[in-house]
């Protein structure tokens, strides 16, 4: 008995699909080092044809490291007292809705990196579908390595040296670039999160970072971006939105459509990730837990002093 394993698509950089992998072939350390060898080389895997429960969810993401609590006290635990780290993310009437190009969308948001705005970067992410919607609800990933390789380095060089402000406000009204065109918001976040930790530092993480194995990885985004340290300037965002412009003129995006025995584990130092957003009629329900450890390269600013 082995697991197999295939390219998630033969034209895409990054990416892998697994199936066969039982209860026993998970406690095997042969496989779970094969596991592990693949996530780092391939940045995204499917699990395909998996048991549907937490309890698998759970076993599957500790082949990859400690789980991680969200950080976040906020965010709803889905199994709270026994499964420490599965939150659950659920449109609903609390949900916000955007609209692009006159589609309204559900539990959409751009491409980003999870826990930007702390200074710890979690290894990773797994996700299940709980309620998949029938109209939407693809979960998009993209490669930092690809992006880097393929920007035009006039403008990629730009990014050099270059480190990113973030915090909690995540509200779309006020993010400065990387909205689609033809975007507006109709209901937004019903969350204060941005009023609560207004008064927080911000992050600090680097819009370029190189990997142990040597690959440069493009790694920003404008979900809660403040500006780059140092410089919060009209100009400061008008390079941050040369930049990005550039960088998804080039990426080339893997879209999962969900299916409920699937899980999919992502690199969330060197992978982007968009929720696609569903049709606000439909309810649609993920679970997700967070693989700890960090990349080493954020930080906080320093604390503003308090009056
Ligand atoms: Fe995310």
């Amino acid at each position: 008995m082995a697991i197999q394993i295939q390219p998630l698509d033969d034209k895409l950089s990054f990416g892998a699909r697994v199936t066969g992998l039982t209860s026993s072939l998970i406690r095997d350390e042969a496989v779970r080092a094969q596991l592990n060898q693949l996530f780092e080389d391939r940045g995204v895997i499917v699990f395909a044809g998996m048991e549907p429960s937490p309890e698998a969810q759970v076993e599957v993401s500790t082949v990859f490291g400690p789980l991680k609590d969200h950080p976040v006290a906020s965010v709803e635990r889905a199994d709270a007292d026994k499964l420490l780290g599965v939150i659950e993310i659920k449109s609903g009437p609390q949900a916000c809705v955007v609209e692009i190009d006159g589609k309204p969308l559900a539990t959409w948001q751009p491409w980003h990196f999870d826990h930007a705005y702390n200074n710890e970067l979690n290894r990773a992410g797994v996700l299940r579908s709980i309620k998949i919607a029938e109209d939407g609800g693809r979960t998009a990933f993209a490669d930092g390595i690809q992006i880097y390789r393929d920007m035009d380095p006039a403008i990629r060089d730009k990014a050099e040296g270059i480190s990113l402000l973030y915090n909690l406000d995540l509200r779309y009204t006020e993010q400065r670039f990387g909205l689609p065109d033809n975007f507006r918001v109709i209901r937004p976040h019903a969350s204060m999160l941005h009023e609560e930790t207004k008064d927080d530092p911000c992050s600090i993480h680097p819009a370029l970072w190189t990997r142990a194995t040597g690959e440069k990885v493009f790694h920003m985004t404008p979900y809660g971006c403040r500006g780059i340290e140092g410089d919060r300037s009209d100009k400061a965002f008008a390079l941050l939105a040369e930049i990005w412009d550039e960088a998804m003129r080039v990426i080339k995006p893997y879209y999962h459509e969900w299916s409920p025995t699937d899980m999919v584990i992502w690199d969330n130092w060197r992978v982007l990730h968009e929720a696609c957003g569903c049709n606000p009629d439909e309810e649609r329900i993920v679970h997700r837990t967070t693989i700890k450890g960090d990349y080493g390269l954020g930080r906080f600013e320093e604390r503003r002093a308090v009056a």
